[in-house]
């Protein structure tokens, strides 16, 4: 089956990343061909994406994300499906693609058309628009895949405090957000004083500053201070929440802000049982995202995602994937692309 609607554009805007002959990686907009893009089964016009601290990798030139330039980055994308060869979308269909390789090695969502295979596609979900599934986006989807790990272990909000390291982050300001609604009292990490109200007003109970996570007193244990702890930041202050974890309690891992090395005494896991779980969203399997999607439907009021973000317009991406870059952006950047 072959659906195809308006007539489509010759060109489009997307974001586009070259390397110049100095090395370095600039991001423009430019046009594009739609005949660029990768021939997959469903054509989508982006009307919003949001920035992911791996699209400022791609941006950057990161070999690990992205191995071939010129690219057009951006991981999350939402829109209409224009042209579909699968009858599993139509026409008209509100859709979202986050992770899979989108934004990768995949032409991205800083554009204004996709093309992706239809296995990478999920319906808007639930009773979120198009414009709040980006702002949630693979980093709101990434906290709420630790929420649902929290879930799955029992962990219920009578056990005890949970943590967000990276609090301010995009994946820590929508893990603050869940935690909270879901009933959690939630304690922040940040290292940005200047935005703690910001943390108390999404739904912080106690905001404690980002060095208090970097112990270098080289015990093999430290007074139990929470229950279960999103990680976004690796390195040194990984191992400081993992000796700080109550018993039977649970650390997610997401990121490597700080660092991508971890070097930990063993005595959380063999006196407290203490868990450390890995989160990886991008390749999450679709029965389980479909489960995830969910769960953020449920959990989360629309006047809360609102506060998260900032909205910002394409021509804006390549000086706010560079802050981004430098951590110095809070929440979430939504980036509307069409109307
Ligand atoms: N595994 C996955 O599936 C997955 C998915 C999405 C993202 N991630 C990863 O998760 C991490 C966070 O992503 P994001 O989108 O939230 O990034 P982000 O929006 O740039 O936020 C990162 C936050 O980390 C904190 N930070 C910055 N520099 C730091 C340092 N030197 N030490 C400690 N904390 C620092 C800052 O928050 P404060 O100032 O409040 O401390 C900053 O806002 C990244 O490593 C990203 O690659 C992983």
């Amino acid at each position: 089956m072959n659906h195809i609607t308006n007539p489509l554009p010759d060109k489009f805007r997307a974001i586009v990343t070259t390397e110049g002959e100095d090395g370095v990686f600039r991001s423009n907009i430019s046009l594009r061909k739609l005949s660029d893009l990768p021939q997959h089964a469903v054509l989508i016009r982006v009307l919003f994406s949001g920035l992911n601290y791996k699209d400022a990798l791609s941006a950057t030139g990161h070999k690990g994300i992205t191995r071939k330039y010129p690219h057009t980055p951006g991981i999350d994308a939402a829109g209409l499906v224009v042209k579909s060869e699968t009858s599993d979308f139509k026409p008209g269909d509100e859709v979202i693609v986050t992770g899979y390789d989108l934004g990768m090695n995949t032409s991205g969502g800083l554009a204004e058309y996709i093309c992706v295979p239809a296995a990478w596609i999920v319906k808007r979900p639930g009773n979120l628009t198009l414009e709040e599934s980006m702002i949630i986006g693979t980093s709101g989807f990434t906290a709420a895949s630790a929420v649902y790990e929290i879930y799955k272990h029992g962990i219920n909000p009578e056990d005890g405090n949970i943590l967000v390291s990276g609090a301010t982050g995009a994946v820590g300001s929508a893990a603050v957000v869940m935690l909270a609604q879901a009933g959690y009292k939630v304690i922040a990490s940040s290292g940005k004083p200047e935005e703690y109200n910001f943390l108390k007003s999404i739904g912080a109970s106690e905001v404690i500053e980002r060095d208090t996570l970097n112990d270098q007193s080289g015990r093999g244990l430290l007074p139990a201070r929470w229950v279960a702890a999103l990680d976004t930041v690796g390195g040194n202050t990984l191992s400081t929440i993992l000796l700080s974890t109550k018993e039977r309690g649970l650390v997610a891992n997401c990121g490597m802000i700080a660092s991508d090395k971890l070097q930990v005494p063993v005595f959380p896991f063999i006196i407290r049982g203490v868990r450390l779980i890995g989160i990886a969203s991008a390749d999450t399997p679709m029965p389980r995202r479909l489960e995830i999607w969910k769960l953020i439907s449920e959990i989360i009021k629309p006047e809360k995602i609102s506060l998260l973000k900032t909205t910002i317009s394409l021509e804006e991406v390549p000086e706010a994937l560079h802050r981004m870059k430098n951590a110095a952006t809070k929440g979430k950047m939504l980036v509307k692309i069409s109307n």
